[in-house]
């Protein structure tokens, strides 16, 4: 339990069967805390539900897939009252050593994108008619999108394009939503160690503990920036190469090893 993650006392979030998701219920977890979680894997959901209850939270976990829309919308609108939704899970593939799988980048923009929404977009609704807090804040949502918002990256066409877009997404969303109340926030990790990095084969600059990301992730959506993004030395590298000419781009990356394929 850390000041951060107390800050927010009714808080869902989806994806907290693994990785960044499950540090971020366990950092948010704490007496007088309400969590709604949400994943997949049952085995896996119910081990972090009864840690977060361990710290001292209620916990209410539900299996689901963030692409069944009526079923998010359903889970959603019965959570009651929310502080932060956090739009946290994602899937993440590229092309290995040959190209990207047009099945794979379909199932990636439906997770990664149309899931997203499918989080987002109930949440919004129902924070719009809560009453505010004290800062004129009815709820926020967070959208963890990635350092590879900024970059092209040839190795991973469909995940670069997808964090591209909930990043755009939710900022812009910011700029027009909070004059009713509602804050967005895009949150822009770089490497994390999860499940979903163990596989890479290619180094991982500046790779973090899941930990440390959830704990930097909601100190900046408590201090209220729009664009949470961490660390910044790969954050500035990230902006220098996605600002060369794609064919400059293109010979870069030839160099290095693309993520795997699924
Ligand atoms: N790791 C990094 O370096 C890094 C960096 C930047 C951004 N991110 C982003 O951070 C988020 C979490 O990633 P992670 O690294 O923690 O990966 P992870 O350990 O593989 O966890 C991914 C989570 O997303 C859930 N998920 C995947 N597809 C789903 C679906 N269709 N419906 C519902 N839940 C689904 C998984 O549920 P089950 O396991 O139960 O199937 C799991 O809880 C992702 O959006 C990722 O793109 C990660």
């Amino acid at each position: 339990m850390t000041s951060h993650g107390t800050r927010f006392r009714r808080v869902l979030i989806t994806g907290a069967s693994s990785g960044l998701g499950a540090a971020l219920a366990r950092e948010c977890a704490g007496p007088g805390v309400a969590l709604h979680l949400s994943g997949r894997d049952e085995a896996r959901l119910a081990a972090v539900a009864d840690a977060c209850r361990g710290r001292g939270a209620e916990v209410a976990a539900r299996v689901l897939d963030v692409r069944d829309a009526d079923a998010m919308a359903d889970w959603i609108a019965g959570a009651g009252a929310l502080d932060l939704a956090i739009a946290n899970a994602g899937v993440s593939a590229g092309t290995g050593d040959a190209w990207e799988p047009p099945e794979q980048s379909r199932r990636l923009f439906e997770i990664n994108v149309t899931g997203v929404l499918n989080t987002a977009l109930p949440a919004i609704t129902a924070m719009a008619a809560q009453p505010a807090g004290p800062d004129g804040v009815r709820g926020r949502v967070a959208v963890i999108a990635s350092i590879a918002a900024f970059v092209a990256a040839p190795g991973a066409p469909a995940y670069c394009a997808t964090k591209s877009a909930v990043q755009r997404w939710a900022e812009a969303m910011d700029a027009t939503e909070r004059h009713r109340g509602v804050r967005l926030h895009a949150v822009c990790p770089g490497y994390v160690r999860t499940p979903m990095t163990a596989r890479n084969a290619f180094p991982m600059p500046f790779l973090m503990d899941a930990e440390d990301a959830a704990r930097r992730t909601l100190a900046g959506i408590a201090a209220g920036r729009v664009r949470v993004v961490y660390p910044w030395p790969l954050y500035a590298a990230a902006r220098v190469v996605g600002a060369l000419p794609p064919a400059w781009r293109a010979a870069l990356f030839a160099r290095l090893p693309a993520k795997a394929a699924d």
